[in-house]
């Protein structure tokens, strides 16, 4: 091998060598990966979403006094019709799924000798007042949040109303409803 051919050669391989990196440098420019600058991806921002509209005043409710006024006992025993699905309301009545609830205005939360309540109402404590069942018809849950009263709650007021001027009616003595 002459040393022009020698020369030749290592031109020829220098030549490709610098045609492979010129290519190199193409693609890479050409292609060139995306390099996040912060890990993670971008998520949307709440940066211009409407803010959320203001929450309506709260509807005012009729204050329980009132409602009591005009309840109906009569209306009060069939929507508790469901209530006795679970509860009887004679006096000394067994216990159902849930107590017996002749007589239930006025007596301590909790307190029908033999029935197993659940910890979470016997720590409610107090007596049944109207307003506290009140509270308790329309969320159990709320009162005693881990009753075993499996009932969602009535959310009309009124008919709440007239089931409590119904278990009013249920007493030897019944209790006034408050002013
Ligand atoms: C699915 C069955 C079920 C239904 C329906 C139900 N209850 Fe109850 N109720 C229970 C159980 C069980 C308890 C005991 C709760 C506990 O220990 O946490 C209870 C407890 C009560 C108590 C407390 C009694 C006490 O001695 O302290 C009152 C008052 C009451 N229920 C009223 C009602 C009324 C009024 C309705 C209808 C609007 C109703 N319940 C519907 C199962 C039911």
């Amino acid at each position: 091998m002459t040393a022009s051919t020698l020369n030749r050669l290592m031109l020829a391989l220098f030549g490709s060598l610098v045609f492979v990196g010129l290519i190199m440098e193409y693609t890479a420019f050409v292609f060139a990966p995306q390099v996040a600058k912060v890990a993670g991806y971008a998520l949307p921002t709440s940066a211009g979403a409407t803010a959320p509209a203001a929450a309506p005043a709260a509807a005012k409710e009729t204050p329980l006094p009132e409602l009591l006024a005009k309840a109906d006992a009569a209306k009060g025993q069939a929507d508790a019709k469901i209530c006795a699905t679970c509860h009887s309301f004679e006096k000394g009545g067994a216990a159902k799924i849930g107590p017996d609830l002749w007589g239930v205005v006025g007596r301590p939360v909790a307190s029908v000798a033999g029935f197993s309540y659940s910890d979470s109402l016997k720590a409610a404590g107090g007596d049944w007042t109207y307003d506290k069942l009140d509270h308790w018809i329309a969320a159990p849950k709320s009162m005693a949040s881990g009753t075993k009263m499996a009932f969602a709650g009535e959310k009309d007021g009124q008919k709440r109303a007239d089931i409590l001027a119904y278990l009013q009616s249920l007493s030897d003595a019944p209790v006034p409803f408050p002013k």
